[in-house]
């Protein structure tokens, strides 16, 4: 059986891609592939609790560089668990957020040294590196109006960490994006959901149809 493919939703916030990779797992899986979408961190049981303690709690409840810990911690677990399993079972897979978002938050967000990163990601990710990766752009003032305007209780300790790390981040994905363009297609999130959602889809057809 071939192997599915590997799918990862990049970007900052209140960029839709959860929304698109629910609708491209949709897409995909009308179209004869069958998908599976999952997010990080989280996505095996063992993530989810990590997902738990780590956005819950105040801005500062982690370091850093205790964040790439937990957050590597969680990502061995998920692809332990699902997503090598669901490859090999030749499901595609779309994740929502993956090891450049560790990279991106925790490297040019949290000052952690890009080698240490690196060397952590060549360990845990290893030869499963995503087939594809779609990096959401948007301006961060947008995003965040996006983010804030959503019924928000829980979950925005990353969310409360101000315009200038949250333009860090879209520099860092941006680089990400130009450093390694085999694997990227970098996504303008500005449009509407449908515009937007026929931006995914043709990538993904261009790259892996
Ligand atoms: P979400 O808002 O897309 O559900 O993601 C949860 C938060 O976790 C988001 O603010 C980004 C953050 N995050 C990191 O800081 N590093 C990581 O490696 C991952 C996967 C997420």
């Amino acid at each position: 059986m071939a192997r599915g493919k590997f799918i990862t939703f990049e970007g900052g916030e209140g960029t839709g891609k959860s929304t698109q990779s629910v609708t491209l797992t949709e897409r995909l899986t009308a179209s004869g592939r069958p998908a599976l979408r999952t997010r990080e961190p989280g996505g095996s049981v063992g993530a989810d609790e990590l997902r738990k303690l780590l956005l819950d709690g105040g801005v500062d409840r982690w370091s850093p560089l205790s964040e790439t810990l937990m957050m590597n911690a969680a990502r061995r677990d998920h692809l332990e668990r699902t997503i090598v399993p669901g490859l090999e079972a030749g499901t595609w897979v779309v994740c929502d957020r993956f090891a450049d978002s560790t990279r991106a938050y925790q490297g040019a967000g949290g000052g952690v040294s890009p080698a240490f990163i690196a060397a952590v990601e060549r360990e845990v990710v290893g030869a499963n590196r995503p087939d594809l990766t779609l990096v959401f752009d948007l301006p961060p003032e947008q995003g965040l109006e996006r983010a804030f305007g959503r019924d928000m209780f829980s979950e925005v300790r990353f969310e409360s960490k101000g315009l200038d790390f949250h333009n860090r981040l879209r520099a860092a994905y941006l680089a990400i994006a130009r450093a390694e363009p085999d694997r990227c297609v970098l996504i303008d999130a500005s449009g509407d959901r449908e515009t937007v959602a026929a931006l995914v889809w043709a990538a993904v057809m261009d790259r892996l149809g």
